[in-house]
C-alpha cells in the first residue's frame, strides 16, 4: 500500500486540529505526521513517503504560513525532483479579515511543488465559499481544501469529509 506522510505549518493551531483529523481519517500514524516547525529535518522526511499531504495557513497577505517559508526557499535553490510523487494540499484561511487573498498559500505551495515535478491531486469547489481573490483558485477550483475556523468552523466537518472521500477516490484508497 501507498505510503502517506502529512507535513503541516499551523501558526495557532487551526490546520494542525484539521491535519490531525485527516491523519485520522486515513489511518496516519502519529510519526508520520510531521509540524514543520519541529519534526521536519529536510526534503528526505518527504521522499520516504508516495503520497505526501501538506497543510499550510495563509499569513501576511497572501504569504504561506512561517514554517514553510524556508523549506520552499530551499526548494527553489537546491530544485529536489518530487517526480513520482503525489500531493494534496489544505490549509486555514479567513474570507472575512483576508477575503483578498484567501487561503493563497495553497496555490503557493501548488506551483511550487509542480515545479519540481510532483503530481497534485485534491482540488476542491469553490461552491459555498465567499472571498474576493484567491490566488488558491485555478479553473473555478481551489488547487486544494480550504476551511475557515475563523468565521464558519461549523461547515468545515462536512468539507473535509467530501475533501477526503474525493481525494480517496483519486488516490484509489
Ligand atoms: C496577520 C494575519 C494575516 C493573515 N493573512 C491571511 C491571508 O492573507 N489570507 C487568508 O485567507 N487568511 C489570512 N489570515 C488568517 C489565518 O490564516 C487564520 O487565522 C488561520 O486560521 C490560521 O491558521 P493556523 O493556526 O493553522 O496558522 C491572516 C491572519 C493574520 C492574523
Amino acid at each position: 500500500m501507498a505510503s502517506i506522510g502529512i507535513f503541516y505549518g499551523s501558526s495557532s493551531g487551526v490546520t494542525k486540529g484539521v491535519a490531525e483529523k485527516i491523519a485520522a481519517a486515513l489511518e496516519v500514524e502519529d510519526f508520520n505526521v510531521f509540524n514543520m516547525e519541529e519534526d521536519f529535518t529536510d526534503f528526505d522526511d518527504m521522499f520516504a513517503f508516495d503520497i505526501l499531504i501538506f497543510g499550510c495557513s495563509t499569513w501576511g497577505s497572501g504569504e504561506v504560513q512561517n514554517d514553510w517559508r524556508d523549506p520552499l526557499l530551499d526548494l527553489d535553490n537546491d530544485k529536489p525532483s518530487f517526480a513520482g510523487k503525489t500531493i494534496a494540499l489544505f490549509g486555514a484561511g479567513d474570507y472575512k479579515a483576508h477575503g483578498e487573498q484567501f487561503v493563497s498559500a495553497l496555490g503557493i505551495l501548488h506551483d511550487k511543488f509542480k515545479a519540481r515535478g510532483a503530481t497534485l491531486v485534491g482540488s476542491f469547489p469553490t461552491d459555498g465559499y465567499t472571498y474576493t481573490y484567491s490566488f488558491a483558485e485555478r479553473d473555478g477550483r481551489f488547487v486544494g481544501f480550504p476551511f475557515d475556523n475563523i468565521n464558519e468552523e461549523d461547515k468545515t466537518e462536512a468539507r473535509l469529509a467530501a475533501w477526503l472521500d474525493g481525494l480517496k477516490g483519486e488516490l484509489g484508497l
